[in-house]
């Protein structure tokens, strides 16, 4: 009995140290092929009107950057259950160019942001930390409904595709669900990198 504990208290350390969260390179396709429409889809009255934005699903690339630059750790360092039950993630939006998320039961970044020129529905973004550039970049509004959610394409900073979805309610409805995965199919990401994250477990 004692012999069985220790081998999997064993396996157990093992798997610790060898499961960090796997940032490994979302360019499904190269950036430049994110639409980029002159005329704007968003209505950005309703935009910062939202409070607070939830990040039901995205591609795993941009949750595993977004919760990084929240904990200020290292890949190797975050487990995926970590991500999956503390991130909880929550994006405040000012109209004075900062956007703040908040995460892991209380942990808070802020970030830059400014609009494009030649497209209102498009931003730049900044991370902080030491590595601002882990994950900055130009985030594109491609899809919405002025209403519940929208859907942005995101040219990192080192030249990867992401996406996501920011929503007004923790969990979106499978309708929109169908929409928002057929889109971002439709842009070229990968349905292997597609990830849900919930709030169920959220403490705050
Ligand atoms: C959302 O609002 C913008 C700005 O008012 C408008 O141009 C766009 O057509 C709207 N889109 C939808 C789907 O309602
Ligand atoms: C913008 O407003 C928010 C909320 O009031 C504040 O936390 C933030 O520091 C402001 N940013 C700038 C650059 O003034």
């Amino acid at each position: 009995m004692w012999h069985s504990l220790s081998v999997s208290v064993a396996l157990i350390c093992i798997a610790s140290v060898v499961q960090g969260l796997d940032l490994k390179s979302a360019n499904d396709q190269p950036c430049f092929k994110i639409p980029n429409p002159k005329t704007p889809i968003l209505d950005m009255k309703w935009v910062n009107s939202i409070n607070p934005l939830y990040f039901p699903a995205m591609s795993t690339d941009n949750l595993y950057r977004a919760s990084l630059n929240v904990l200020q750790k290292e890949a190797r360092d975050v487990s995926f259950a970590t991500v999956y039950y503390d991130a909880c993630l929550k994006w405040y939006i000012f109209d004075n160019g900062t956007t703040v998320a908040t995460g892991f039961n209380g942990l808070r970044t802020e970030y830059k942001t400014k609009p494009l020129k030649d497209n209102p529905d498009a931003f730049t973004f900044v991370g902080v930390g030491v590595d601002k550039d882990f994950y900055s970049g130009t985030l594109y509004t491609t899809l919405t409904d002025n209403k519940s959610f929208f859907f942005g394409a995101i040219c990192m900073k080192n030249g990867e595709m992401a996406w996501g979805v920011g929503s007004t309610t923790p969990t979106l409805t499978e309708e929109t669900k169908k929409i928002v995965f057929d889109h971002a199919v439709s842009l070229g990401f990968n349905k292997e990198d597609f990830t849900e994250l919930k709030y169920d477990t959220c403490r705050n």
